[in-house]
């Protein structure tokens, strides 16, 4: 069975960006619910849970037709909710920093300009879905939204940054002032674990 990751923080320390009771309900309730669901799909093959979930994607059709949009689908509920909560922390990282400023100077002028291009592809989404930061086959940083629980894995494409925007992310505490949580997420956004990935995945 593949474990829970654990969250780096108590549920309160986003506070008061993120409320204490969406993290709780976000992290215990939906994202333990889409990692149950893929164990218990994956618990009927003789699946060996030592693989990393990021390569079940490419390898989706070693599984029988019925089972691979619900595996695609938990395990983009699982893979998604992993970054998500492991991009965030309440130490004000949230600043770029080493490599990935560099890449993000490049790419977008400034921070403050790849924040307002992430925080618009948000606005402009419909429906539920995350805004991904990813590194394309070039290795050059893109800005991407996916549907529902759809990931870049899907399309050869590394995520190194998600901002949740299903309702379920804010809706407690922000209602349908959906930009004041884009920007509180970046108050609590992880650049040490994002620049972390960022070195991982360009080597
Ligand atoms: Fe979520």
């Amino acid at each position: 069975m593949y474990s829970p990751i654990s969250l780096t923080y108590s549920v309160n320390e986003l506070e008061p960006y993120i409320d204490g009771e969406t993290v709780m309900v976000h992290y215990g309730k939906h994202y333990m619910n889409y990692l149950n669901k893929l164990n218990e799909i994956l618990s009927k093959y003789n699946f060996n849970f030592n693989i990393d979930k990021e390569f079940i994607f490419a390898n989706i059709d070693q599984f029988n037709e019925e089972d691979r949009e619900d595996i695609l689908y938990n395990l983009g509920g699982v893979v998604n909710h992993e970054l998500y909560f492991l991009n965030m922390d309440p130490a004000k990282n949230n600043i770029p920093m080493g490599s990935i400023k560099e890449a993000i100077d490049n790419k977008y002028g400034s921070y403050e300009n790849f924040k307002k291009e992430f925080i618009k592809k948000a606005m402009e989404f419909r429906g539920s879905g995350y805004v991904f930061l990813v590194l394309n086959t070039n290795g050059e940083l893109e800005i991407i939204a996916l549907s529902n629980q759809d990931s870049p894995y899907n399309y050869g494409l590394i995520p190194i940054m998600a901002m949740d925007i299903w309702e379920h992310s804010y809706y407690l505490k922000h209602q349908n002032r959906k930009e004041d949580y884009f920007n509180d997420f970046f108050e609590v956004v992880n650049f040490s674990y994002i620049n972390n990935l960022y070195e991982d995945e360009k080597m």
